[in-house]
């Protein structure tokens, strides 16, 4: 079967409810167009940040020898990605690629052999330039034998960087990456494309490159690498400052993701020696809650047991897996903690607390900041380290003595009378990461992100934004659509907001675009996915493509 997706049917405003994903597997195909490649985030094992060059077969064997025995593969974890420097040095005389026979010697389709064998798939690395970034042939020019090349050895799975491409410009990714998604999708089984596109713009002052790869990466591929590499093994630093910016590039992409396509933080460095039991435990609860691709890079024979423990955690593998997909976003930040919410597939709602402060602390979370109804509703939480369930009691969830750097993480089961969700959560702009903010005098203004009840904000699905502060306050482009501020909440056009996936948050009245920084915090004429006009919103708002 030919996957083909008529490029007719892309644009449009999906909620990610069960019956968008079952009214998208049937209307179209490839990518997020096409969830079935990829239906929940890929799990497995990728060798670099732990071995970097060093890989070879027996190294790979091992690995997945260990992971049925551990019973890792038997909790999900079944891909086997081979990294950078598994090659030769050149192309054979007929063009294809070759492995490195010395760290290879019976051949990757014998070690795809073996893995299937044992429940896997094989998994490889290659590069969209003229080299890879070890400087091994990269693709380019050769996609077309390269990607057959990998089918026929059994492989079903590409991780293509970035390194060496010439002119380095957007457009010129696009090119490469656009064309890859063309070979994949003319093939009967296309192979899971893994994107280092975006990484190459993550940084610098002008997001607007980076924020233009990744509006394309969720229609070429399953996952996308989008910002800086995760600390190797024996890299200098800290490994927890490396996780928590790799966190926070991921909290500023939510808006992309949906079944099929998975924002992908990098690698979960579980023997990583810089690291406390509770930063490795947090690590996982967190990727866990982005649904995040879940892709250990360790020496898996030797992990210890407490370490395979929370790899297999099943509730939290389940909240991976859940087929919304959803990404956790932001309730709050405050000087120690970090609120995150999100919703599953079965009407649960997901909390999810990380003490990013240097001392153990204790909150008090009110239901209301997860969108859930307060009056009336009682909800039971399942703490998902070690299944014990409470009751949630006037309608605050307490986290007592939560250590320094340690995640805590609650399943809340919601009563069908009390089963309404409203979006809720920061809003904040996603290059100055400040919090759009409720000011006294009905107005607002972009600040430091605090944690208040003015920075918490219901999202509702007639496209009205209220504080938590005041919820009969609605966000309102007033006076010739020149200011925004918030009046009583009504009917009209000018308090409506649309979400797309550019980032812009737009007046449905007017059709200006929420600006920070303008005279008098006015919104403006929408530009293109400028620094000023992107911002990250609750999960479970509608997104329009
Ligand atoms: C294979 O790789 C592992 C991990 O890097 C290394 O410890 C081992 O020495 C290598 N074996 C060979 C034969 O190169
Ligand atoms: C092939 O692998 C061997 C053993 O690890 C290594 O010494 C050699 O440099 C590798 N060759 C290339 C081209 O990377
Ligand atoms: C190209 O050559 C390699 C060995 O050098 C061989 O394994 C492969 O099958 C050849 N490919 C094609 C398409 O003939
Ligand atoms: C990259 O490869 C292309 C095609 O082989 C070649 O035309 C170009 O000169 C190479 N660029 C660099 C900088 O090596
Ligand atoms: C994919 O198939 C279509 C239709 O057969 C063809 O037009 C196109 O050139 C193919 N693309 C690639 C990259 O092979
Ligand atoms: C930011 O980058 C975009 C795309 O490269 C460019 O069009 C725009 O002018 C830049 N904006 C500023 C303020 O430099
Ligand atoms: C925690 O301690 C580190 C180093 O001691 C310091 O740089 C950091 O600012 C502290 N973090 C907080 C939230 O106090
Ligand atoms: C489970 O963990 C919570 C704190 O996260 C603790 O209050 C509770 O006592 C624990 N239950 C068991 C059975 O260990
Ligand atoms: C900003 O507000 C002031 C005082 O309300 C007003 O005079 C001015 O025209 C406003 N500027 C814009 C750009 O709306």
């Amino acid at each position: 079967m030919v996957l083909s997706c008529s490029s007719k049917m892309t644009p449009r405003s999906v909620l990610f409810t069960a019956a968008a994903i079952t009214a998208f597997l049937t209307t179209c195909s490839a990518s997020i167009e096409n969830p079935a490649i990829q239906p929940t985030p890929p799990m497995g094992f990728n060798n670099w940040a732990r071995f970097e060059c060093v890989l070879n077969e027996t190294l790979f064997t091992e690995t997945a020898d260990a992971m049925v025995a551990t019973g890792l593969r038997a909790a999900g974890y079944d891909r086997l990605n081979l990294d950078d420097c598994w090659m030769a040095y050149s192309r054979a005389p007929n063009g294809s690629l070759q492995w490195n026979e010395t760290k290879f010697p019976h051949g990757l389709p014998w070690l795809a052999d073996y893995v299937k064998a044992r429940g896997f798939h094989l998994g490889i690395y290659e590069d969209s330039g003229n080299a890879t970034c070890g400087g091994y042939p990269g693709s380019y020019g050769h996609e077309q034998l390269d990607a057959e090349t990998f089918a026929s050895w059994g492989i079903d799975y590409l991780k293509l960087d970035g390194c060496n491409v010439y002119p380095d410009t957007e457009q010129e990714y696009q090119a490469r990456y656009s064309h890859w998604h063309q070979i994949f999708s003319n093939m009967s089984h296309p192979l899971v494309f893994s994107e280092s596109a975006p990484a190459y713009f993550a940084s610098g002052d002008n997001l607007t490159d980076w924020y233009t790869v990744m509006d394309w990466v969720p229609v070429y591929g399953e996952l996308a690498r989008h910002s800086t590499d995760i600390l190797v093994y024996v890299g200098e630093g800290s490994a927890w400052d490396s996780i928590m910016v790799n966190y926070n590039y991921n909290l500023l992409l939510a808006r992309y993701q949906a079944p099929g396509y998975y924002n992908d933080p990098d690698f979960l460095i579980a023997d990583h020696p810089g690291l406390t039991l509770d930063e490795k435990r947090s690590h996982f609860a967190l990727w866990a809650s982005f649904s995040a691709p879940l892709i250990i890079s360790a020496y898996i024979p030797a992990l210890p047991d407490e370490v395979i423990a929370y790899l297999k955690n099943s509730d939290l593998i389940a909240v991976d897996q859940d087929r919304l997909a959803q990404q956790a976003t932001l309730v709050s930040r405050d000087d120690s903690f970090d609120v995150l919410t999100r919703s599953l597939a079965n009407g649960d709602q997901l909390l999810t607390v990380l003490n990013r402060g240097n001392d153990t602390a204790s909150t008090s979370i009110a239901v209301a900041r997860l969108g859930l109804e307060e009056a009336g509703c009682s909800y039971a939480a399942k703490d998902l380290w070690n299944g014990t369930w409470t009751t949630i009691v006037d309608g605050k969830i307490d986290i007592k003595d939560l250590a320094s750097h340690a995640t805590a993480v609650y399943r809340i089961s919601l009563p069908p009378r009390c089963s309404a969700v409203v979006p809720t959560g920061m809003i904040f702009n996603t290059a100055s990461k400040n919090c759009l903010t409720a000011s006294s005098q009905h107005g607002i203004s972009f600040a430091e992100c605090n944690g208040d009840d003015t920075q918490v904000w219901q999202v509702r699905s007639s496209g009205t934004i209220s504080p938590l502060s005041d919820q009969s306050a609605c966000l309102t482009a007033e006076d010739g659509a020149s200011v925004v501020g918030l009046s009583p909440c009504g009917k009209d056009k000018n308090q409506q907001w649309a979400y797309a996936v550019t980032g812009n948050l737009k007046n449905v009245a007017s059709g200006v675009c929420l600006t920070e920084g303008a005279q008098n915090n006015t919104v403006t004429v929408c530009g293109f996915e400028k620094n000023t006009q992107v911002w990250a919103l609750p999960s479970g708002v509608e997104v329009s493509r």
